[in-house]
């Protein structure tokens, strides 16, 4: 059977986005975009706009579930929404996260949460985080059947230990971040997050794996850029990080609808005639 070749962004595809398809989109020297996504309707909307990758990642701890961090997000919690995101997509490549805790104890749980999240919600990918650490788990999940994504750099679920929000691979610290990607794609990892990494290492890591890297806060020189989606539309009142661009104003649109709904309901224009039955 022939492996229908086509641009992840922008290309008609009438299956999904397979992670041989991001393999080759290295070889040709394809960005993409990816985004993150928790419910049916950004699932949709994402998909149709042709978005190869969606994450439904444990930034749903501070996105969706009103977290201050990632930390506390659970396997039960994201499983739900994983399993919506897979149902309201045909083209999207579906990657749910490993949350904190259900991985960490080494390959045996990390394989026994993959293999949960995997029958669970359909998605085709997991993700989990760390560098050296993890080459093991990521070689263990990878050998079993499950795709993993890798994530290195700035890694929220050990904002503690990091000491907060801080760029990574500064001096010598580059090494570090170089070996470990290395390290993950060796083990079998098929593309690397790199988070708020300096674009020098994002750069050199990017040139030195075969396997595509995303970035969120690594520069230009990566072959993906991710967001989560609430920064990337403007859902968002509060201050946003410096790699975030904001490409709409979905918070300011919502307010003025729920405005006008409200404005309407007070005034008793709504429901007009046309809203009433008889
Ligand atoms: O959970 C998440 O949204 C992520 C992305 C920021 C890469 O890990």
């Amino acid at each position: 059977m022939t492996h229908e070749t086509v641009p992840l962004y922008g290309g008609k595809l009438s299956r999904r986005v397979t992670i041989r398809d991001l393999r080759t989109a290295k070889e040709r020297g394809e960005r993409w975009p990816m985004l993150t996504s928790y419910d049916m309707y950004t699932a949709e909307i994402f998909d149709a706009a042709g978005i190869p990758v969606l994450l439904v990642g444990d930034s749903a701890g501070n996105n969706v579930y009103a977290h201050a961090d990632t930390v506390p997000v659970t396997v039960e919690e994201l499983v739900p929404l994983a399993r919506a995101v897979v149902r309201s997509t045909s083209r999207a490549l579906v990657v749910c996260d490993l949350p904190f805790g259900s991985y960490q104890l080494g390959p045996e749980q990390a394989l026994a949460t993959s293999i949960r999240i995997m029958k669970e919600t359909g998605a085709q990918a997991v993700k989990l985080e760390g560098g050296l650490p993890v080459v093991e788990s990521v070689h263990r999940i990878v050998e079993a059947g499950v795709p993993v994504m890798a994530h290195i750099g700035f890694t929220p679920q050990s904002v503690n230990a990091l000491g907060g929000y801080r760029v990574q691979g500064r001096g010598t610290d580059g090494d570090r971040l170089v070996e470990a990607a290395l390290a993950l794609e060796e083990a079998g990892a098929f593309a690397v997050v790199l988070e708020m990494v300096t674009a020098e290492v994002a750069a050199e890591v990017t040139k030195r794996l075969h396997i595509p890297t995303v970035g969120i806060g690594a520069g230009p020189d990566v072959d993906a850029q991710v967001l989560v989606w609430q920064d990337m539309a403007g859902m968002r009142e509060d201050r946003m990080p410096r790699f975030v661009k904001q490409y709409g104003d979905v918070r300011g649109a919502l307010l003025t609808a729920t405005r006008a709904f409200a404005d309407d309901v007070v005034s008793g224009t709504f429901p007009a005639e046309e809203h009433t039955y008889h």
